[in-house]
């Protein structure tokens, strides 16, 4: 098959004719299946290649993106190095002149936020083990100062035994210290100091703590109708933890603290006693 794009090395640049994600079949040696997910630009779709292996691809439209090449440059840049079972491995990445392809493990499962759309609040048990691979992922970032910054139930692919993965480092970003950044991220997982762009790795476990009380409990600590109600009250409000067991409670209010100096890294939440038996099966 001649192909433009083998998507056999990392990034390269090459043209070719594709008009639609249908199309990209012939440009990348690969047979393309079904939509797997959509986010705000791009389109994942089961890919195959001619020995049966079978991908993830996250085809996004040149035209959509524009200016903002760079950030998926980042993205690749970043998940290019990760090796962690809890992170979705990367393979390789390429361009032709209407697509950026970013070809990934296929993770054969569902995301936390289609789990708790159909099942209401989950099991303790599973929300404690996806807090639990959730954050060693964390550790493993942070330990290598990169900072996710999109944390989110979305974000989170479960498979059907059990495996837990990390996903979409398209707003990662390496933060050594306490930075000045730009307001990024997903209005209800944001940390508060997010939203006064100032922050540092610690916004990761904020979002964490969004998402794992959002699977406890099916609602949202700070479910407001427009995003400045949802930025005054994540800023000022108290979060109610009644309905929570109380190692639930005592881990899930370490994470929501709104003082990122005092709030835990995710190498101490890992000590908790809610992990406690997690910890010893490892
Ligand atoms: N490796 C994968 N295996 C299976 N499904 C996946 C995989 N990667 C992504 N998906 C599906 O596609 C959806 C969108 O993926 P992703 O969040 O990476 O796209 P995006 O365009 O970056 O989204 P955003 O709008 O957040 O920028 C996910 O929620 C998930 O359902
Ligand atoms: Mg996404």
């Amino acid at each position: 098959m001649g192909s433009a794009c083998s998507c056999g090395d990392p990034v390269s640049s090459k043209t070719s004719k594709a008009n639609s994600c249908e199309d990209i079949s012939s440009t990348l040696d690969l047979s393309i299946g079904k939509v797997l997910g959509k986010g705000a630009f791009s389109e994942v779709r089961l890919a195959e290649d001619a020995q049966g292996n079978k991908f993830a691809l996250k085809c996004i439209k040149l035209s959509s993106i524009r200016h903002f090449i760079h950030v998926l440059r980042r993205e690749v840049k970043i998940l290019q190095d990760l090796y962690h079972p809890a992170i979705v491995r990367f393979y390789n990445a390429c361009e032709d002149c209407e697509f950026f392809y970013i070809k990934t493990e296929l993770i054969d499962g569902q995301s936390l936020k289609e789990m708790i759309r159909s099942s209401g609040p989950l099991p303790e048990d599973l929300v404690r083990k996806i807090g639990y691979y959730v954050l060693l992922a964390l550790v493993y970032l942070h330990d290598r100062d990169i900072c996710h910054r999109d944390l989110k139930p979305e974000h989170i692919l479960i498979t059907s035994n059990q495996n837990i993965k990390l996903i979409d480092f398209g707003l990662a970003r390496m933060v050594e210290e306490t930075i000045y950044g730009t307001v990024v991220g997903t209005p209800n997982y944001m940390a508060p100091e997010m939203w006064q762009g100032k922050y540092n790795k610690k916004c990761d476990i904020w979002s964490l703590g969004v998402t794992l009380y959002f699977a406890l409990t099916a609602k949202q600590p700070f479910n407001d109708e427009n995003m400045h109600d949802i930025m005054t009250n994540c800023i000022r409000r108290d979060i109610n933890f009644d309905s929570l067991s109380t190692d639930s409670r005592i881990c899930i209010e370490k994470m929501l603290i709104k003082n990122h100096r005092k709030r835990a890294t995710a190498k101490k939440l890992l000590e908790e006693n809610w992990f406690k038996e997690l910890n010893s099966l490892i």
